[in-house]
């Protein structure tokens, strides 16, 4: 039996995720914000005969205290995991700042990210074939980090902080493995293509714009999470980052994947791990 935690599982992607590793027996701690969403996914659960092995954390992940909560939790309940799954994700059409002083969407697509990736590589490390997946943008090169205002105090827009969040999280996965040369664990970067998810947060007009795209061009949540699965279950070569856009290998060279600007990133967030 795997173990996996599922950071953004009640919903979407992470959902899917959730209940396919349940349906074939292992374990996962799913987390998310709503108490609703987490008891239909234990129901749904409870429907696969998994009851025993599926548990809900509440949390707000855009908040540091609550991923360190989540963190010392997982940490009480597990001696070992095979999976993170990180895919938790909310739009801001107005400018949200988190009593930690991040905009929101920073810190939920990057900081919790981060502290979930660094906080679990304990456990990460004493699993079997263990990896870290962050559902993503990577291969998207549009959108920058706004390194003199990563708070977008001037001139926010919806759209700015998501592509500013997905090029921050693209440098976590390349921070972290170059952080961790000699790790067991492998850190997957994963760009679903477009799904027929994640409307739920949205605000009219743009949920009915993208519902009515999604009808047409989505693909469902089963076919986007099926190379995520496979990637899990059987990763490619040995050691270091893995970023796909579907079931396609990416370029490591993408200047969305600089080194260099991994490295500033982990610079001025690094002190988050002092917990
Ligand atoms: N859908 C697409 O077409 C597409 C395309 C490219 C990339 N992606 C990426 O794929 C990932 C998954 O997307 P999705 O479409 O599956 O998303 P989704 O259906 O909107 O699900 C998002 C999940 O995040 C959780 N969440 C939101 N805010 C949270 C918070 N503050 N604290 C804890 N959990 C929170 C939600 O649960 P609660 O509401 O309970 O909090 C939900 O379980 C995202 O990173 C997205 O950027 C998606």
């Amino acid at each position: 039996m795997r173990t996996y935690v599922v950071a953004g599982g009640t919903n979407g992607m992470g959902r899917g995720l959730a209940l396919r590793f349940l349906s074939r027996g292992d374990r996962v701690t799913v987390v998310g914000s709503d108490p609703a969403k987490g008891r239909r996914l234990l129901d749904e659960a409870a429907g696969l005969g998994a009851a025993e092995r599926a548990a809900f954390l509440r949390a707000d992940l855009t908040s540091v205290a609550e991923n360190v909560r989540v963190i010392k939790e997982i940490r009480a309940r597990h001696d070992a995991l095979d999976g993170l799954v990180s895919t938790a994700i909310r739009h801001f059409p107005q400018r949200v700042e988190t009593p930690d002083g991040y905009e929101a969407t920073f810190a939920l697509y990057y900081v919790s990210r981060f502290l979930l990736a660094y906080g679990l590589t304990g456990l990460l490390e004493r699993g079997e074939n263990p990896m870290i997946v962050n559902v993503c943008g990577v291969g998207v090169t549009k959108g920058r980090l706004h390194w003199d205002d990563l708070s977008l105090r001037r001139g926010y827009g919806g759209i700015k902080a998501m592509l500013q969040g997905g090029r921050a999280t693209d440098l976590l996965g390349v921070a972290y493995a170059a952080n961790h040369p000699d790790a067991r664990t492998r850190y997957l970067l994963h760009h679903p293509g477009f799904t027929d998810s994640g409307t739920d947060t949205l605000k009219q007009p743009a949920k009915a714009v993208i519902k009515l795209l999604a009808r047409f061009a989505a693909q469902p949540v089963e076919k986007a999470i099926a190379p995520i699965v496979g990637l899990m279950d059987d990763p490619p070569g040995e050691g270091g980052l893995l970023a796909y856009d579907r079931r396609r290998p990416l370029d490591p060279s993408l200047p969305s994947l600089d080194p260099a600007a991994a490295r500033r990133l982990y610079d001025l967030t690094g002190h988050l791990l002092r917990f």
